[in-house]
């Protein structure tokens, strides 16, 4: 493999990726394909080399444009998607564009020049679970995490067009022989996230003066992994990965919203309580809980940043030396909040 696409490489992961590939494999060529929405940042790119990264701007979805530069690669790795839950339920439509009609036409253009597919999702897909402690077992029994044999069950826009997406890839494979992998990952948390998502929200709020706002209780729980080595497992999947396989992949990062709100609040020498409960998202997912067992043991892939304290430290360390990278969208991010009281 010496030339790769990463759609959506001008966002939060897939950026992150870009800049893992250029710092870990020197013999890749990387084109990225990204649209430049209200999520995507060319500023994410920069300081990368020229020959190295070519950054187009277009849309997933222009089967003319995703033709002609796939027919040139040997390898798409797919991030390109709207993202935000919040978004998806105020106007799905870009979701189903983006997700399902973008998805399609670069799966369909890998099937004709056989180019290896690598398609990134999320664990959304698989709906919710219980809070640990109604559990009997406090969650610990199996069949209590996500794992790839987990039925689907989205509960949102979003993400239920990110199943759609998956299951189209999956017919793709079993029906055209698509070179594909899929791999599903809990929540990220790192360095040019946008300010719409929890953590970067709050941590700008504190930055800016504005109360930090949980949704509800607080008590919903995400399995939060560092972006860093979401992008080392996706690496590992797409070069040792087996074709039709999908991997879910995590870092044993469960906390609860109010947890992570409390340690941001504690790292920012802020007052345990000084945030707002705001209104709860409608048809908030409860708990999110990875398996990666398949992919530890399949592929030896293992996280590097296991230390949440630490990699928040440094997030909030990252937004605050990186003001002029956020400061201009904050106040028409938290206008869009506050129509809805969050
Ligand atoms: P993001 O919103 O930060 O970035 C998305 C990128 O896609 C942006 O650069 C945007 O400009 C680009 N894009 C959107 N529509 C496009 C289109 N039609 N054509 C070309 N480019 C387009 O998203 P993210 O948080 O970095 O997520 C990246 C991928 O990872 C998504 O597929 C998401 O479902 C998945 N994922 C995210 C998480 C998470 O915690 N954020 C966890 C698991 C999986
Ligand atoms: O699980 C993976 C998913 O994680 C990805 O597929 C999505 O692309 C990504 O956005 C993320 O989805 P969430 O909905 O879990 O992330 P978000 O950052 O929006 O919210 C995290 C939790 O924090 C969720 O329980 C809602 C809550 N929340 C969010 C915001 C923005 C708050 O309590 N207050 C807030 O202001």
């Amino acid at each position: 493999m010496k030339k790769m696409i990463v759609t959506g490489g001008a966002g939060f992961i897939g950026s992150n990726f870009v800049h893992y590939v250029v710092k870990n494999h020197p013999e890749i060529h990387v084109t990225v394909l990204d649209k430049l929405t209200y999520a995507g940042n060319e500023a994410n790119l920069a300081g990368l080399p020229a020959d190295r990264v070519e950054l187009i701007v277009g849309d997933i979805a222009d089967a003319e444009l995703v033709d002609k530069l796939v027919k040139e690669t040997d390898a798409v790795v797919h991030y390109a998607a709207e993202s935000h839950n919040d978004n998806s339920l105020e106007d799905p439509y870009p979701f189903l564009q983006t997700n399902i009609i973008g998805t399609y036409t670069l799966i369909e253009a890998c099937r004709k020049y056989d180019v290896r597919y690598h398609h990134v999702s999320t664990d959304e897909v698989y709906g919710d679970l219980p809070l640990r402690e109604d559990l009997p077992g406090h969650g610990e029994g199996p069949g209590e995490k996500f794992t790839a044999e987990t039925s689907y069950n989205p509960s949102s826009p979003y993400s239920s067009t990110k199943a759609g997406s998956d299951l189209l890839v999956k017919a793709w494979v079993r029906s055209f022989g698509l070179k594909a992998t899929i791999s599903n990952c809990s929540n990220n948390y790192g360095p040019y996230q946008h300010i719409e998502k929890f953590i970067p929200r709050q941590i700008t709020n504190i930055l800016s003066g504005i109360r930090p706002k949980l949704y509800g209780e607080g008590k919903n729980v995400r399995d939060w992994i560092h972006t860093n080595d979401h992008s080392s497992a996706v690496w590992t999947i797409l070069t040792k990965g087996r074709i039709g396989e999908t991997y879910l992949i995590g870092a044993d990062g469960e906390q609860n919203n109010k947890a992570v709100l409390e340690l941001i609040l504690e790292l920012m020498n802020q007052p345990k309580d000084a945030y707002e409960h705001v209104v709860d998202r409608p048809g908030h997912d409860l708990r999110y809980a990875i398996d990666s067992t398949k992919l530890y043991q399949e592929l030896g892939w293992e996280p590097q940043f296991t230390n949440f304290k630490d990699g928040l430290a440094d997030t909030i360390q990252w937004y605050t030396d990186n003001a002029s990278w956020w400061q201009a969208e904050k106040a028409a991010v938290e206008a869009k909040y506050a129509k809805n009281n969050q």
